[in-house]
């Protein structure tokens, strides 16, 4: 296993020849899409990326869960802020997210909010 480092999914994958697995800590939180990336690339390389819209709108059922559980929006965003880094309308999103998510009684509207920047940014679906 190997920690430490590494961010870019060749050289996760390079790593995989030599080691049994790669451990990510920050790429995690700061481009968590590399996540998918590998997910894809290692376990199933014949199916497309899902985009990170979609992948967003995946986590609407656990995020709506946690929140009827008494969980803060903020602390389910806080590790969603890296979706859309380097993408067109990324800042927004994220911006959208630091502000809105804190309020008291927010919920997933303020991530529909984030992603519909995100949208009208990209001029589609993002
Ligand atoms: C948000 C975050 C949480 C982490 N939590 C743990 C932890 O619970 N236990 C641990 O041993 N290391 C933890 N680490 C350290 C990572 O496992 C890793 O050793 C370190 O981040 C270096 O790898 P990186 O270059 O991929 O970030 C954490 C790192 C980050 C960024």
């Amino acid at each position: 296993m190997i920690n430490g480092g590494l961010s870019a999914l060749h050289a996760c994958l390079a790593e995989t020849e030599q080691v049994d697995g790669v451990m990510l800590g920050r790429a995690a939180y700061h481009d968590p899409y590399l996540l998918h990336r590998l997910d894809r690339a290692l376990f199933e390389p014949q199916r497309d990326l899902l985009s990170r819209g979609e992948l967003l709108r995946h986590l609407q059922p656990y995020a709506e869960s946690q929140l009827a559980s008494g969980v803060a929006l903020k602390h389910l965003t806080r590790h969603l802020l890296g979706l859309f880094a380097g993408q067109p309308g990324g800042r927004q999103y994220r911006q959208i997210l630091s502000e809105q998510a804190p309020r008291v009684g927010s919920d997933w509207s303020v991530v529909e909010n984030a992603l519909n920047a995100v949208e009208v940014l990209q001029g589609k679906a993002a």
